[in-house]
């Protein structure tokens, strides 16, 4: 059985530049914030490749965050990749005021 997490704070809004990421925690899960446009992305902070903490260190080509390790994309809003399996989860986001917060989707088991 699937069980919804709740809304975690995660960061103030204006801890995020444009285009750079940051990586916080909702409860143990790892997850990379970015802010693109002006629009709040939430996604696994782990890469499916080699299972590196690193995609808040990607940087932003077009709608999608490139691992800095070996360049695989994935898509802000899906988390998915053009090719291939192995995407990212990615998170709800919601903005109260200049407050993030993020809904994992499965407890310990999303990434
Ligand atoms: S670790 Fe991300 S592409 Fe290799």
């Amino acid at each position: 059985m699937i069980k919804e997490n709740e809304f975690v704070y995660v960061a103030n809004i204006d801890e995020l530049k444009e285009k750079v990421g940051k990586k916080v925690f909702a409860g143990d899960d790892e997850v990379a914030l970015f802010k693109v446009n002006g629009k709040i992305y939430a996604l696994g902070n782990i890469c499916p490749h080699q299972h590196a903490s690193i995609i808040f260190q990607g940087f932003i080509e077009e709608s999608c965050v490139v691992c800095p390790a070996h360049g695989w994309e994935f898509n802000l809003e899906t988390g998915k990749r053009k090719f291939g399996n192995k995407g990212l989860e990615t998170c709800e986001v919601l903005l109260k005021g200049k407050k993030i917060f993020v809904r994992t989707k499965t407890k310990n088991s999303m990434w």
